[in-house]
């Protein structure tokens, strides 16, 4: 038997580390957040998305009564991107979360289903795509590429 160890680089940044474009996603992340439909979570999430083009694009998380046909900010995010700027590289997305009724923001990590999104963008664009998640005490998580959060992904069909 062989063992693998696997490696994720992670960055935590204080709010004043974060540069110019950084905090704009972030602002923007959080602003969109009031506009998820959530009734069945009360889990609100914003997303921002910084194009190749310096165009930014802004989703929330749009849910339905059949839970699973509800969609996450990122994924409604990535996917209007895809279909409206099919030639702009997706280079760094910001994701935000707060709970219903409560000031505080919570923490938020991307689900499974959208880290296996966010690779397929990056395998479109042969490009990673840097993350930025907001804490519960207000930094930020930055990462650099899905890797780091998705060790033994599938993204070839032939081998
Ligand atoms: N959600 C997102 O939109 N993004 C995430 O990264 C985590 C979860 C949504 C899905 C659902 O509407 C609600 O948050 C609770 O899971």
């Amino acid at each position: 038997m062989k063992k693998v160890n696997y490696t994720a680089e992670i960055e935590e940044l204080q709010p004043g580390e974060l540069n110019l474009i950084e905090q704009t996603l972030i602002d923007r992340a959080k602003a969109v957040s009031k506009h998820a439909y959530a009734p069945y979570s009360n889990f609100y999430v914003g997303a921002a998305l910084l194009l190749a083009n310096g165009e930014i694009l802004q989703s929330s998380n749009q849910e339905n009564v059949s839970f699973p046909a509800g969609t996450c900010a990122e994924r409604l995010l990535l996917g209007y991107a895809g279909a409206n700027f099919p030639d702009q590289a997706p280079e760094m997305i910001a994701i935000v979360a707060h709970r219903g009724g409560d000031e505080r923001w919570a923490g938020v990590a991307p689900c499974g289903i959208c880290r296996q999104n966010i690779n397929e963008v990056e395998n479109r664009f042969s490009k990673p795509i840097t993350l930025l998640v907001l804490c519960a005490n207000g930094n930020v998580i930055r990462i650099h590429g899905i890797s780091n959060l998705l060790p033994l992904k599938f993204d070839d069909l032939n081998t």
